[in-house]
Order: C-alpha cells, then structure tokens, then sequence
C-alpha cells in the first residue's frame, strides 16, 4: 500500500511521471527558489519537508553552492531515488526518512530556509497548523519557509476548471488521463489541499510575516513567510 505523497508504486518513473501529470512542475520550483531572499553565495541551511527523488533538493544545492539540506521523506523508495540523485553533492546534502508534523521539523532555530513543494496537501488542516507552528520554531528569525503545493479552490466551477486544465496538460504530453494513471498506476488517495487563503491566514497565526503567494497557476501555487527577526 501506498504513503501519501508516493503518487507511483514504483519510484523510478516518479521523475519522468511527475513531469507529465503536474503542469509547469519546474515553474513552480523555480519560483520557489526565486524567494528567498539570500546571496547565492551564502551559507543557508535548509530544511526540505518531502524530499521524494530530491529534485527540488538537487535544484536547490546546485543554485545555493554553499548551501547543505535535510531532505526528509517517509517513503524508503522515494529515498532510494534521492540518494542516487544527491549523491553528487557529498555531504551538503542529508537523507533522513521520517514523516512530518510526527517527526519534523525536530530542531529550534536550526535553519535558514524550509522548503517543501506538493508534500503538505496530504496533511488535513489541524496537521497543517501544527507542521506551520513547528516550521516557525525551526527557523532562525529572518528566515524563511516556502511551499509549493496543492491548493483548493473555494468555488466548484474553478475545482473542475484545474482538473481539465491537468487534463488537458496530460493530453499535451501524449496520454490520455484515465490511460496515463493506469499505465503508470499512479493515483492519490491522501490528498486534502486547503484554501490559498486558508493557509496564509494559518502563517500569521503562527506568526510568519511578510506572508504572500508568489506564483499560482490554476491550482497550485508557490506561498510562504519569514520568520520575524
Ligand atoms: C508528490 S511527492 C513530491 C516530491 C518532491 N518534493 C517534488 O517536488 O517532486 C510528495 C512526497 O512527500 C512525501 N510525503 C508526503 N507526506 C509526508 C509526510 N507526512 N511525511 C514525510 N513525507 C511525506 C511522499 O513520500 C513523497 O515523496
């Protein structure tokens, strides 16, 4: 049986697979990536909440060459991939499997940056509080967390406008939805995105600053804060 988040039964075409069912999947990393407000120059240390195969973590090392991540992940496979992946960047790059809120963030005031990107939306709303409540602990102030996710859409008729907008984008890429999620037995039943509007109001409870979304495309969009100095 499948973690949330696993989204293949076979790890090894999450790459490839992932590309083709979830539209601008590198836009969204690199508006994420585009955020934080450090030199590239700079020693950040990073938190990432659902590392998967490590391609954000990858695109994130290599931007920020003098930065180190803590790429999490409760899926051994997904980690198998990683660790292929990020075995290039020594050792600026950590595996740790473990899940969130349960497991992580476990350190006060230990990193510069947390970053995850489609993880969080498996998490129903109280988790997501919870997780958004420890990421504020686990950064230094001035420090930042960014997300780039799943969103909900308050308003039926735009919920059935992304879903044939993936629709379409899965067309584009040569497969047919229904053929593609067979062939490929892809699926998850573990999603609960929350409203945009939702979710930054919850980092200003937890008292983020400076809250914004930076990127949105239909669904999915790219949000976050700092951490008050
Ligand atoms: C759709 S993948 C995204 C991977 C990667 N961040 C990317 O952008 O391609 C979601 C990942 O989050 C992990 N995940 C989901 N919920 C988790 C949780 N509560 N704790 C740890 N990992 C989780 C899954 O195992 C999966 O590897």
């Amino acid at each position: 049986m499948k973690k949330p988040g696993e989204v293949f039964e076979d790890a090894s075409v999450y790459d490839p697979g992932i590309e083709a069912i979830v539209p601008r999947y590198d836009e969204l990393h690199d508006a994420l990536l585009n955020a934080p407000p450090h030199d590239r120059g700079a020693s950040i240390r990073a938190l990432e909440l659902g590392a998967g195969t490590g391609e954000l973590t990858a695109k994130l090392l290599t931007r920020f060459p003098e930065s180190s991540v803590v790429a999490v992940d409760h899926s051994e496979g997904m980690l198998a991939e990683a660790d292929r992946k990020l075995a290039t960047f020594g050792d600026r790059a950590t595996i740790e499997e473990g899940a969130f809120p349960d497991d992580y963030p476990e350190e006060s005031d230990a990193y510069d940056l947390v970053v995850s990107s489609l993880a969080i939306h498996h998490l129903d709303a109280a988790d997501k509080r919870a997780l958004f409540d420890a990421i504020g602990d686990a950064l230094v102030p001035g420090g930042w967390f960014l997300n780039g996710d799943v969103i909900r859409f308050d308003a039926p008729h735009l919920e059935a406008l992304s879903s044939d907008m993936i629709a379409n984008w899965v067309r584009s890429k040569g497969w047919e939805e229904q053929e593609f999620m067979d062939i490929w037995e892809a699926s998850d039943d573990y999603d609960d995105p929350s409203t945009l509007t939702d979710q930054l109001v919850w980092l200003r409870e937890a008292g983020f600053e400076s809250v914004t979304s930076i990127w949105q495309y239909y669904n999915f969009a790219v949000y976050g804060g700092k951490k008050p100095e």
